[in-house]
């Protein structure tokens, strides 16, 4: 007991001396610059960068178990992790020449901006970060458009702004940090627009969240049309963030093009352990199931108690929230590390948000006493 509590007060100061140390928690989609030194096994109530909190499925636990053996072998050696990029296709509708497999799909936005770096990137603000700030940091113009003011993506702004030196369009749906949607078939139309002009390149990450109709992936446009790419990820429902794996897929000939760009094509950066869990797990539809219950009702639970606080709350199709914090006078991030809670804010031309990623519903009861708390002192 006494050496847990000595943990935590000593996971609660160096996340506090990081902070002290430049490591901010305001760029909210940024997920480079968290601090990561802790998780809410060791005492601190992680809620910063949208996990899933009930783990890995089962199947994928024994299956790691069972695979542990072959870690000693690449994958190509391994008899049942030969087809993996064609089981994985197979499973999500797709051709197996379509699909580059990534140590998770940040590695994939990365690729993408350096691979499309000849003219421009239009993208919304704010948005997910790896790939708009990779393009800065490499010294792509970026173009970012405000989001609406219900936090969507504007749409007609980004289809205007498309221009001669535009090489890339980078839409994340659902909307990262906002929690927004774009109904299919509104972004199918923009796909195929947008498209005649730019490269499009759909972030699909928490897609999985999501109810039919607007679960409808773009998954299928690409094998038509070169300039459409989709970006998913293992790390969201399937709990698998520290396992590292996404995929893209895109038409073969842009496959083949930014595969040679990755690692010759191959899925060798991407562990046995890993595809083996992700194997599993493709399977276990439960689990999936389960944690997407889960998840909707903690987030209705944490939605209703942050309105009756008279948060103004974005309506989440996620397993994260965006409130608005009115005229909150300090840093609310850094308050709520104090309190033992890491999520993120951060000051925008319309005021103070924050980004509260939904965990268990027993966690978010303990988020909403500290929040009821707070706006009584
Ligand atoms: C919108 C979006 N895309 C991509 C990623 C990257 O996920 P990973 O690299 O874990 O697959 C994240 C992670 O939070 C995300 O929010």
């Amino acid at each position: 007991m006494t050496s847990t509590i000595h943990r935590r007060e000593w996971l609660r100061q160096s996340s506090l001396a990081a902070l002290g140390f430049g490591i901010s928690l305001r760029s909210m989609a940024n997920e480079e610059r968290l601090p990561r030194n802790f998780g809410s096994e060791k005492g601190l109530i992680n809620l910063g960068s949208n996990e899933n909190p009930y783990g890995i499925a089962p199947a994928a636990k024994d299956a790691i178990i069972a695979m542990i053996g072959q870690a000693n072998r690449y994958q190509f050696n391994v008899p049942v992790l030969q087809s993996f990029r064609k089981d994985l296709a197979t499973y999500y509708g797709v051709s197996a020449n379509q699909v580059l497999v990534t140590a998770g799909s940040g590695e994939a936005l990365a690729l993408l901006a350096r691979h499309f770096n000849q003219g421009s990137l239009v993208t919304a603000t704010p948005t997910f970060g790896i790939l708009p700030n990779t393009a800065k940091r490499i010294g792509t113009r970026v173009v970012e458009i405000p989001l609406t003011e219900d936090k969507v993506h504007d749409l007609s702004k980004m289809l205007g702004a498309i221009g001669k030196d535009t090489k890339m369009v980078y839409i994340c749906n659902p909307a990262n940090p906002t929690a927004t949607i774009i109904p299919s078939a509104v972004l199918k139309r923009f796909c195929e627009e947008a498209s005649r002009k730019a490269v499009v390149v759909i972030d699909e990450a928490y897609i999985d969240f999501l109810n039919p109709p607007e679960n409808e992936s773009m998954m299928a446009l690409p094998a038509g049309n070169p300039n459409i790419i989709v970006l998913r990820t293992f790390s969201k429902i399937h709990g698998m963030a520290g396992l590292r794996l996404g995929f893209t897929v895109a038409h073969p000939d842009v496959a083949n093009d930014l595969g040679s760009s990755h690692f010759q094509g191959s899925e060798i950066c991407v562990s046995n352990l890993t595809m083996a869990a992700a194997l599993a797990s493709m399977k276990d539809e439960g689990h999936r199931r389960d944690c997407k219950q889960k998840n909707e009702a903690a987030r209705n639970f944490t939605l209703q108690e942050l309105q009756k606080l008279h948060f103004r709350c974005i309506p989440s199709y996620t397993n994260f929230m965006f409130f608005n914090l009115g005229n909150y006078p300090g840093d609310f991030a850094q308050d709520m590390l104090k309190k033992n809670f890491l999520l993120r804010s951060s000051s925008y031309s319309d005021g103070k948000w924050a980004r509260v990623s939904i965990g268990t519903m027993d966690e978010m009861q303990e988020f909403i006493k500290v929040m009821k708390e707070s706006k009584q002192s």
